[in-house]
């Protein structure tokens, strides 16, 4: 990718940096989701050096102006593919080492990698995922809006059929069993097996999207059904 001039930029930032930095330290220290959130803002708004409140302020300052150019750099990419005033936070998934913050509109999905730290700060600079997952993101919540939603509501909420955002399964117990549940359904209960009606790609797409809402937050969820059981499902494979 072209490097980008922002020279100036980054040193302009690093000035503001130094001075945040006891600014920061004194701030509560607040959930992933909060991160997610106060990223989305930071990235819609004219004033990127915020991002130097969420990155963690021990670390030394080359790593913190490598985190800043990251960002301005995926800031920069964002807008030159879509609308990022419209961007909203859809979920923030923890996978090993790494962060994954979904972000999306109503015409795509981005999704942000990082490393964070136990006081959910940055730590590591941020990277875009390639754009078969975040592809495949939009093709699978479309096929959730036409096949999932009348059972399993908005964003997989739950209505007649369980909540797909909490860790609590009826027969879920692993990444494999997910998939199983949607490909084959369960015989003698209103979940179909959806190898019958989708292509092995639409398959994998709403099978990736469901993975996605893992942890979501979302409003009117179904009290929980099943046993509690923190599975974790891959985004991507590292
Ligand atoms: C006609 C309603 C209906 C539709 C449409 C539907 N489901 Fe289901 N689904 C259910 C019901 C009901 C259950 C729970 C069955 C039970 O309680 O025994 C279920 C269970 C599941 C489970 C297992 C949940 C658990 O707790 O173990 C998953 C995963 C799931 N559905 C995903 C999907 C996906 C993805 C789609 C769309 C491709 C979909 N469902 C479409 C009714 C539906």
């Amino acid at each position: 990718m072209k490097r980008l001039k922002i020279t100036h930029k980054v040193f302009l930032s690093l000035m503001m940096l130094i001075t945040s930095i006891n600014y920061s330290q004194s701030e509560k220290i607040g959930s992933l989701y909060d991160l997610g959130e106060n990223l989305v803002k930071v990235a819609k708004s004219g004033n990127p050096d915020k991002i130097v409140d969420l990155i963690e302020p021990e670390i030394d300052i080359d790593k913190k102006a490598e985190i800043l150019e990251s960002f301005l750099q995926i800031k920069e990419s964002m807008f030159n593919i879509t609308d990022v005033s419209k961007m909203g936070l859809f979920n923030v998934i923890k996978q090993g080492e790494y962060t994954y913050l979904i972000m999306k509109n109503d015409k795509k999905f981005f999704v942000l990698k990082s490393k964070t730290n136990e006081n959910n700060k940055l730590i590591d600079h941020l990277a875009l995922i390639n754009t078969q997952v975040t592809d495949a993101l939009l093709k699978g919540s479309k096929i959730y809006k036409m096949r999932c939603y009348s059972c399993h509501g908005k964003d997989g909420k739950g209505m007649i059929a369980p909540n797909l955002t909490d860790n609590y399964w009826k027969y879920v117990n692993s990444e494999e069993e997910l998939e199983n549940v949607i490909k084959n359904g369960k015989k003698g209960t209103m979940m179909i097996p959806y190898k019958d009606y989708l292509t092995p790609e639409e398959l994998k797409a709403v099978i990736l999207y469901t993975k996605a809402l893992q942890g979501k937050k979302v409003e009117n969820a179904k009290k929980p059904e099943g046993e509690k059981k923190d599975i974790s499902f891959h985004l991507v494979t590292q």
